[in-house]
């Protein structure tokens, strides 16, 4: 157990943005810790992973448990796990008010408690989510309310954090995406899509694991939301 590498933990990390992320934290020299509920062991040392539903709490203590345990500490959480489901406000189904909230609202709280009381001990840390451009800026034809109702209160719960740990080292962030090239999105969806932004293209994944890191090594930087999306929240 190496205890001077820095550590990152990253949920939602099976595939898209989250698996990007895993590989920019390794180049630049982290252990990390991947998780989502079809995570696969990695041959990589520097990688642990944890198979689960990031919204039951018992995922949660497992991850944060995997961090100490294999690599002694926890410096990151990137809060990247979520499903978007674009219905009309009425069609919405039980069904799906419970995955949204079990994977945006309750996979952000159980594993963020346990990894800020983790980098209460050492007395630094960074908490880094991904929330979603639509929360500020609703779009005519892409009806979304269950995205901004979780995803909104993600935005407002990193400015609380911020201010809360500010004096305790530990930072709070979030990146808020337009809409990003990932497997989320079939390919013959991109060019409608991507007229939807004022530049007139989706994102990459690149976008937003760049915003990520940034906001990781921006020590003087909290309770930022930084918009990676086209130009989205500045209008039309
Ligand atoms: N792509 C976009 O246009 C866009 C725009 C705005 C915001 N975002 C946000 O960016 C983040 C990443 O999106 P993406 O495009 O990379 O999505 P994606 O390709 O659909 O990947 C989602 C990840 O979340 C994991 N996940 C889903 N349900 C889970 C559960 N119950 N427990 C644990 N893990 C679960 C999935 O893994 P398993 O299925 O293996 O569990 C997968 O690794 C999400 O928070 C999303 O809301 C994306």
């Amino acid at each position: 157990m190496s205890n001077s590498q820095k550590v990152v933990i990253v949920t939602g990390a099976s595939q898209g943005i989250g698996a990007e992320t895993v590989k920019a934290f390794r180049k630049l020299g982290y252990n990390v810790v991947a998780t989502a509920r079809s995570i696969k062991p990695s041959d990589d040392s520097g990688i642990a992973t944890v198979a689960g539903d990031i919204g039951d709490p018992a995922t949660a203590r497992r991850v944060v448990e995997e961090a100490v345990k294999r690599f002694g500490r926890v410096d990151t959480l990137v809060n990247n796990a979520g499903v978007f489901i674009a219905k009309p406000f009425t069609q919405y189904t039980p069904e799906d008010y419970a995955t949204i909230t079990n994977v945006n609202l309750s996979g952000f709280f159980y594993i963020t408690q346990l990894a800020v009381a983790e980098m209460e001990k050492q007395k630094s840390g960074h908490i880094v989510s991904i929330t979603t451009t639509l929360v500020d800026h609703a779009v005519d034809g892409v009806p979304s309310v269950l995205a901004s109702l979780t995803k909104g209160g993600i935005a407002a719960a990193t400015r609380s954090l911020a201010i809360e740990y500010a004096r305790r080292g530990i930072r709070a962030n979030a990146v808020s995406p337009g809409i990003i090239k990932s497997p989320m999105h079939p390919e013959e969806t991109h060019a409608a899509l991507g007229a939807l932004h004022p530049v007139g293209q989706m994102g990459e994944m690149s976008d937003i694991v760049n915003a990520i890191t940034y906001l990781d090594s921006a020590p003087f930087v909290t309770g930022e939301v930084l918009h990676v999306d086209g130009g989205q929240v500045a209008g039309h």
